[in-house]
């Protein structure tokens, strides 16, 4: 059998890993200052991590969600009590698609409604009504396509306005990444998300903070949503929440009121994807990592507005964007191969950048200065080729 083919890869093999650094096949370190996308929170095999899977994996790996597993409720305090949230609700599930597959519905159920407002250049994933809500008709496949999603302008208070005055008792949900990933690191500003609570709060319906890639600490406050000064009703979280291990979470505000078989899931909350998740968290407390972010993203953020051909820097914490001239835009693969630095993208000239949480000021410094190089050598070309 072959693999399906559906990822363009990068030919590197990566055989070993530690807090921001791997290493390929022929032992070449690398920087990793894409997180395997948002993913890696803690920086790879932390100690306290590896140890807390490895003990629970000689206990018990798996049993399913008809027996007591205390290390859910252990998550789900210790989750509030960190994020903030302590009377929310925990669901837990295993990816980022099915957190918001679950919240939609969540909010359907709650509300007894089928409209749900999302925004262009939302990204909420790749199933069902999260990829309906997605803002990219080619991966919206015919069986996906539903009338009951519309999307609006984002930032957009005037547009959202009026849908609530015209069908406002008809919508379910809205749905908003508080940073935008996908979409190239584009900030939904504190006012619209403060118009989403109160019209949310005026018409009955469900205000859902896609948190899978800006929450988890990476915006410097455990959901970026909070810089707004105002609760959503839901927060949607993966990538960040297992450092690795697969594990999705639903944060519910307590006017919701579960009943048995509402939502469920055969791995969702599993013995090992706790035990990581637990041991994300107290990493995350112990080390003030949300701080670090802030910080190491603050000073990351100054640094790289001082370049003469950045376009524009977004973002918070760590999780910045950074937009160069459309002819600039073989700085990420010059990044990685000349440079050895794991880097995303939006967009061939958007970088994103999404490291470890505990990423060090001298990992940023190493960051700028091969920026600031490929930067430099790319203008001498392009001065050669004019
Ligand atoms: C904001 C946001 N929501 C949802 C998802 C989907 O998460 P997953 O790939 O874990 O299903 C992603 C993934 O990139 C995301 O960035």
């Amino acid at each position: 059998m072959e693999l399906f083919d559906v990822y363009p890869i990068n030919n590197i093999e990566i055989v070993k890993a530690s807090g921001s650094s791997v290493w390929d096949e022929n032992n070449i370190q690398y920087l990793d200052m894409y997180g395997g996308h948002a993913v890696i929170s803690i920086g790879h095999t932390h100690p306290h991590y590896v140890k807390r899977i490895t003990d629970q994996l000689n206990k018990v790996g798996f049993y399913s969600n008809s027996v007591k597993i205390p290390l859910q409720v252990e998550l789900a305090e210790k989750l509030g009590k960190v994020s903030g949230k302590e009377d929310y609700q925990l669901f837990l599930c295993n990816s980022g698609a099915e957190a918001n597959e679950n919240a939609l519905k969540l909010a359907s159920f709650y509300n007894n409604r089928k409209k749900i407002i999302a925004f262009s250049g939302a990204f909420h994933g790749r199933t069902s009504l999260a990829v309906a809500a997605t803002d990219n008709p080619k991966i919206v496949a015919p069986a996906n396509e539903t009338d009951n999603v519309t999307f609006l302008p984002h930032n957009d208070e005037a547009a959202l306005e009026q849908a609530f005055a015209d069908y406002g008792n008809e919508i379910s949900s809205v749905i908003i990444e508080g940073i935008q990933g996908v979409g190239g690191i584009r900030l939904a500003s504190d006012s619209f998300l403060q118009k989403i609570r109160s019209l949310c709060d005026e018409y009955n319906a469900v205000y859902i903070a896609d948190s899978v890639q800006s929450g988890y600490g990476r915006s410097g406050k455990f959901y970026s949503h909070d810089y707004a000064g105002v609760n959503a009703d839901i927060y949607t979280m993966a990538k960040g929440m297992g450092n690795g291990f697969p594990i999705g979470g639903v944060a519910i505000a307590p006017k919701f009121k579960p009943w048995h078989g509402m939502l469920g899931t055969t791995f969702g909350g599993n013995h090992l994807a706790c035990a990581a998740a637990l041991a994300v968290l107290e990493v995350i407390e112990q080390g003030n990592l949300m701080e670090n972010a802030a910080a190491v993203g603050g000073y990351l953020m100054s640094e790289l507005e001082k370049f003469e051909q950045v376009k524009e820097v977004r973002g918070m914490g760590l999780m910045i964007g950074i937009e160069l001239p459309e002819d600039l835009s073989h700085v990420k693969k010059d990044l990685l191969f000349k440079h050895h630095i794991f880097t995303g993208e939006a967009k061939p000239n958007i970088i994103r950048l999404l490291p470890a949480l505990n990423l060090s000021k001298a990992d940023a410094d190493l960051f700028l200065e091969a920026f600031g190089k490929v930067l430099k050598a790319e203008a001498e070309s392009l001065k050669q080729k004019a």
